[in-house]
């Protein structure tokens, strides 16, 4: 069987990282540099995560080594056989897994569903190709079923991808300022409000002056007052879900 690639060695400094993720797939490469990039791979060389990316086709047999077949009933496309599945999961399977399927009809990822999954000790992750994955799998393995979005994507990878940076983000240690995530877009079901940098004037648009002012006090209430206002207008169906006390801040 061929190795996983691992985002770093799977040393002794690492075995308390906080959080473990394996991810199932049969396209390692679309996210070898993703994850080994930026923060994220910053986090797992810090020891902070632990990622491992596995070709699911190591645990198929024969020589020719087959994960697809087509669908009982007949219809467009094949289907992921569930045996190289189950091997798979009977090796990477622990007592503290949590056993992730990406699936367009599972469960919409939003910030309170993320802050859940940062709070696990190992999430397993299945990525599945054609149309999916045997109903077997799901029913007998998985624990969660989780989208990234109402489309349908050519396979999970990339969504399993997006699901890991955003769990991600909530990990201590994994940013460098915790505060930010307080800032950020769906705490609180508001959006973020505008950032500006300098300079102070650029091509005539000028830095609101509030920004400028020093007033600790009034740039909070600006950016109050603007993330309300954002949500009132990108996005309605927040505004509505928003208690009374939270459209008071
Ligand atoms: C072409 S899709 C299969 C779509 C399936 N026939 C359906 O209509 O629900 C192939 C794989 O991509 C992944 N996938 C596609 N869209 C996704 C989404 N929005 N969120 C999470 N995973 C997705 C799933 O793992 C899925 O098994």
């Amino acid at each position: 069987m061929a190795q996983p690639f691992f985002i770093q060695p799977p040393t002794a400094t690492n075995r308390s990282s906080a959080l473990k993720i394996d991810l199932l797939t049969l396209f390692p490469g679309m996210v070898r540099g993703f994850l080994e990039e930026s923060i994220l791979g910053r986090a797992a060389r810090a020891g902070i995560l632990e990622l491992r990316v596995h070709n699911l086709r190591d645990w198929a047999g024969g020589k020719h080594q087959v994960t697809d077949d087509r669908p009982f009933g007949g219809g467009a496309g094949m289907v992921l056989k569930p045996e190289p599945v189950f091997a798979a999961f009977e090796d990477l399977r622990g007592a503290e897994t949590s056993a992730i399927y990406l699936a367009p009809d599972g469960e919409p990822l939003k910030t309170p569903l993320v802050k859940e999954l940062a709070r696990e000790k190992h999430l397993l992750l299945l990525s599945g190709h054609y149309e999916g994955v045997d109903q077997r799998v799901r029913d007998c393995l998985i624990d969660r079923e989780i989208s990234i979005g109402d489309y349908v994507l050519t396979n999970g990878t990339l969504a399993a991808a997006v699901l890991v940076d955003a769990v991600a983000r909530h990990i201590p240690g994994v940013l460098g300022e915790e505060k930010s995530l307080t800032q950020d877009s769906y705490e609180g079901n508001v959006l973020s409000f505008p950032q500006y940098t300098r300079p102070a004037e650029f091509r005539g648009m000028k830095v609101p002056d509030v920004l400028l002012s020093g007033d600790h006090g009034a740039i909070e209430r600006w950016r109050q007052e603007m993330r309300a206002r954002r949500t009132r207008e990108i996005r309605p169906d927040l505004h509505k879900e928003r208690t009374n006390d939270e459209r008071d801040c």
